[in-house]
């Protein structure tokens, strides 16, 4: 049940995943996640060049769980530099099992995880990315829709078209995404040909996640109309929480801005909402998936609740979609065999 070349590449018992979330994503989650039966990834940039507090809190996560701790490595253009290589080192050091990089083609990095006994799994918002992926060996590529949290890409395709176009496009595993947060979007994420779901929205709204009780409170009445896309004209597009200061960035941004008139407003009061709950002078990331967030679970409850779901979608497609291609269809079809799976 639940088998896929995700789980059984990753080792989990459950095709879903939580991407990293920058300041956000911490030991508590990712062990949850783990414990739950998924793969939960710790943001190297969270801890920016402070390696000791990194590995402080992936041992910190390794006992709250016997389950894999994942890595994300963000290869995004940053005002700071990041220490790529040292994160790549010290994911091998700690034996992670996999690492999820973004923003860039891992390509630097890929033999030496490797050689360390790390996966990689490179997340992308395009098709043609997700061919990069393939081609410098990534073992597993994660696309992502317009609709997502953090980082959609410039090119404004949803999911419901990348993930089958990815599906087509390589041979290695895909993971869906970008707008799902519940059972429904799990199922749906395997019948577009993905091999696992990947949330990040749904799990901020969990106990688990690092966050002020407002922001996630916040997280539970906002709507799926609340967010805002913006620095696309700069080539950094990332969908955040709708407010004044996202409503500022995207004036300035239509009367062409520059990115150096643009980092003074952006770089402000980066955690604001994840720290104090204050949502209205801050550019937090959200996905639309926010939309569908009613409450905050553990995530033990999170996962139950997704996979009961999922069979009931099972059961419902059962009554509606044939198993078998019926007669009618065969005879249209001027065959006699079954319709392809
Ligand atoms: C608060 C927040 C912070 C994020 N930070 C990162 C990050 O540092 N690196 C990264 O690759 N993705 C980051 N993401 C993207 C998620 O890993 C994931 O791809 C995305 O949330 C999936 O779409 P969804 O929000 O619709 O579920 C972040 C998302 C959120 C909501």
């Amino acid at each position: 049940m639940f088998q896929t070349r995700i789980t059984e590449m990753f080792g989990i018992r459950y095709p879903i995943i939580c991407g990293g979330m920058f300041w956000v994503g911490r030991a508590e989650l990712v062990a949850a996640v783990a414990n739950a039966g998924g793969l939960g990834f710790m943001v190297g940039a969270t801890f920016g060049e402070d390696l000791d507090a990194l590995r402080a809190e992936i041992r910190k996560a390794r006992d709250l769980t016997d389950g894999p701790i994942g890595l994300n490595i963000n290869l995004f253009p940053a005002v700071r530099h990041q220490p790529i290589e040292e994160w790549a080192q010290l994911a091998i050091q700690e034996k992670i099992p996999v690492v999820e990089t973004s923003g860039r083609s891992p390509e630097g990095i890929v033999q030496a995880l490797h050689e360390g006994g790390v996966k990689i799994m490179h997340k992308v918002a395009g098709v043609r990315y997700a061919r990069t992926a393939e081609r410098v060996g990534c073992d597993a590529v994660a696309i992502v829709g317009y609709e997502c949290g953090g980082h959609p890409g410039l090119d404004m395709v949803t999911s419901l078209i990348l993930v089958p176009l990815c599906a087509d496009a390589v041979s290695i595993p895909v993971v869906a995404g970008g707008g799902f947060a519940d059972g429904r979007g799990l199922v749906t994420a395997l019948a577009l040909g993905a091999d696992a779901v990947l949330m990040g929205t749904r799990f901020m709204a969990t106990q688990e996640c690092y966050g002020h009780p407002a922001w996630k409170e916040y997280l539970v009445k906002a709507a799926e109309s609340d967010t805002a896309y913006v620095m696309r004209t700069i080539g950094n597009a990332t969908r955040v929480a709708r407010n004044p200061l996202s409503d500022k960035v995207l004036e300035m941004e239509a009367r062409g801005t520059t990115i150096e008139e643009l980092i003074p407003v952006i770089t402000g009061r980066p955690n604001a909402a994840f720290e104090m709950g204050e949502v209205e002078d801050t550019l937090a990331s959200v996905g639309q998936a926010v939309g569908l967030i009613r409450d905050i679970p553990t995530v033990q409850e999170f996962f139950d609740r997704t996979l009961e779901q999922a069979v009931q979608v099972r059961e419902r497609l059962d009554r509606i979609v044939p198993r078998a291609a019926p007669d009618w269809l065969l005879s249209a079809l001027g065959s006699k065999k079954s319709a392809p799976a």
